[in-house]
């Protein structure tokens, strides 16, 4: 028998040609997927302006534009193959068909803020359907409805809202550059909500593409699917735009800031917040923030501080009458109290410096930019005094993570647990978030300063929810689980983290899934995952 030998050169020539083949099928396949998105797009709306390649210097502006962790704006994170940034909604309509037909991992991105950054890292090769292009706010104050584009940015809502009436507002977080695709679809919090409920309890209406690209609205997509949509997050289809009821608000209201470090009482004051806050005025909203600062009156050593941060939905005349009475422990003083507009107050609660006109929440690039982590949890029952001493200790120990703590009662315990996919509602006192920023470079000091905040949140497990442990969709955490790397996702892997952000509605949402998108085309890390088909359950 006689062997065969391959000579140098056939080898080279070989391996030529095996890297020739996967170089022209990768460019042929991303120049299918391309040609795909051209030829489904109408004539009328051209989409070829919309596409991002890495050939197109806009590719990395565009990419960048809305990473809003740090964390995920390195050389070594994962990047698409292209960006659609969508300027019509053909070419939402178009990059759904396409990216089903090339079966090509799809993320979605709105404003960008996703905690994990799963709106634009992938591991397996994908691209990203961009929004930010699709942005239109239209107001109408007669009939107190808002139609807002999943593009536009929380600021933006705020200002357009303020532009044509001083007494309308809307419940929603504080962060300006926030999405209104991602915010209002896992939730929104903000310092409205014990008067108002979360941004979900105000939507009555949604465009929203599904996995067949079609357009639908409330109507035709049937309640569940809309149920769903409102804090199920990206699992459903493509939100296109929310239509939303603005809330009355005074024409003048009033903040303030407290700062209380543990030689001043913090302890006192603390301990009163966990009794008083949720039970206060619905239109007080007290946030608690404690963080690690350099003691004024010990030289080189550290404390804790307490602040205290409010919105008040009136004057500082009752105001004061409601801290005297209910929260002597907090020393409120007129001269702590500002009065404001509404739309001012949002300027406050932006960290913007005073006097900052309100146009600046027009402004799609945020203050500051970190790498960081978040965490969260939700509270039952006060922590007792000795659980805070040993609370203090430890984040003296750890220094750099700190909590948000955010008061509950009013809106948030009367709306019922299943009214909509956010499921922490009555129960709850209050809901922390840790939160992590740093801005040293590299994988080192990430996993260092991730580990503090698993370290902070492990040191909270006898004070907080268990069984299981509560966390809110918006602030994305993959330590709670994900499905495997082909987000081929199980019921079991999606239960462990579904369980966690939706309680007694995850089976719900399961089953809107996998009628609406049996096929799992909408997938993420932690998305929902779909039932097998009746045939494959033994
Ligand atoms: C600085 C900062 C401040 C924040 N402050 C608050 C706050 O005050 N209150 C609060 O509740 N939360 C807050 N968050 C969390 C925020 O609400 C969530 O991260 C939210 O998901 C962000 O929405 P986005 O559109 O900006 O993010 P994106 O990263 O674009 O999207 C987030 C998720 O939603 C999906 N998605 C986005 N658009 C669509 C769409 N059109 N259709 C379907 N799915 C979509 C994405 O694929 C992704 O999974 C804050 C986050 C940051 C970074
Ligand atoms: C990207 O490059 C292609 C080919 O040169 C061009 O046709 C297209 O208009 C560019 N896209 C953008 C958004 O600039
Ligand atoms: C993100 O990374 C790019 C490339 O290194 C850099 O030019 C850009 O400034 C970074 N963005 C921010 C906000 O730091
Ligand atoms: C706190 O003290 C340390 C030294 O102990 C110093 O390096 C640091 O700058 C101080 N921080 C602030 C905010 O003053």
């Amino acid at each position: 028998m006689e062997m065969v030998i391959l000579k140098p050169a056939v080898i080279s020539l070989l391996s030529v040609l095996v890297l020739y083949i996967s170089w022209s099928w990768r460019v042929n396949s991303h120049e299918s997927f391309n040609q795909c998105l051209l030829n489904n797009s109408p004539p009328s709306h051209p989409i070829f302006q919309a596409i991002h390649t890495p050939q197109n210097s806009s590719y990395s502006s565009v990419l960048q534009s809305y990473i809003r962790n740090l964390r995920f704006n390195t050389s070594s994170t994962p990047k698409p193959v292209l960006i659609v940034a969508a300027m019509h909604e053909s070419h939402v309509q178009a990059a759904i068909i396409c990216a089903k037909k090339h079966n090509l991992q799809m993320k979605i991105r709105s404003g960008g803020h996703d905690y994990e950054g799963l709106s634009y890292v992938s591991n397996i090769p994908f691209f990203i359907l961009d929004m930010f292009n699709l942005r239109s706010i239209d107001v109408d104050i007669e009939s107190e409805t808002a139609w807002v584009q999943a593009g536009a940015i929380l600021g933006e809502v705020f200002y357009r809202i303020a532009e044509k009436s001083k007494t309308h507002g809307f419940p929603a977080g504080v962060c300006p550059t926030v999405g209104v695709g991602g915010h209002f679809s896992a939730g929104g919090y903000g310092n409205m909500m014990r008067k108002y409920g979360l941004s979900v309890d105000n939507i009555v209406d949604a465009k929203l593409v599904d996995v067949n690209g079609r357009i639908l609205d409330r109507n035709s997509m049937g309640e569940d699917l809309f149920w769903a949509i409102r804090g199920g997050g990206a699992s459903f289809g493509v939100v296109l735009a929310y239509k939303i009821n603005i809330v009355p608000v005074p024409e003048t209201v009033t903040v303030f800031k407290v700062e209380k470090t543990l030689e001043q009482d913090a302890t006192d004051a603390v301990d009163k917040w966990q009794h008083v806050a949720h039970k206060l005025d619905d239109g007080l909203f007290i946030r608690l923030v404690l963080d690690v600062v350099n003691s004024s009156t010990r030289t080189g050593e550290k404390t804790v501080r307490a602040t205290f941060i409010a919105l008040f939905l009136g004057g500082s005349e009752r105001l004061l009458t409601i801290t005297d009475e209910g929260f002597p422990e907090l020393g409120l003083t007129r001269s702590d109290c500002t009065e404001l507009s509404w739309i001012d107050s949002v300027v406050y609660w932006g960290s913007f410096p005073a006097g900052t006109p309100a146009s600046v929440l027009l402004d799609r690039t945020p203050l500051t930019l970190s790498s960081l982590k978040r965490k969260s949890d939700y509270v039952k029952e006060p922590i007792p005094r000795e659980g805070l001493e040993g609370l203090w200790k430890k984040m003296i120990e750890l220094e750099r993570p700190y909590m948000n703590f955010n008061p509950y009662g009013g809106k948030m315990h009367e709306v019922s647990a299943t009214e909509s996919p956010f499921p922490h509602r009555a129960g709850n006192l209050w809901k922390i978030q840790y939160v992590t920023n740093w801005n040293e470079e590299g994988v080192d000091a990430a996993n260092y300063y991730i580990d503090l905040t698993r370290q902070l949140y492990d040191y909270l497990t006898p004070f907080v929810s268990k069984n299981p442990r509560q966390s809110f969709l918006a602030y994305r955490d993959l330590d709670l689980g994900t499905n495997n790397h082909k987000f081929e996702t199980g019921y079991s892997e999606g239960r462990a983290y579904g369980i966690n952000y939706f309680l007694e509605n995850f089976d719900r949402l399961v089953e809107i899934k996998t009628k609406v998108d049996p096929d799992n085309f909408f997938r993420n890390e932690q998305s929902i995952p779909v039932l097998p088909p009746l045939h494959d359950v033994e």
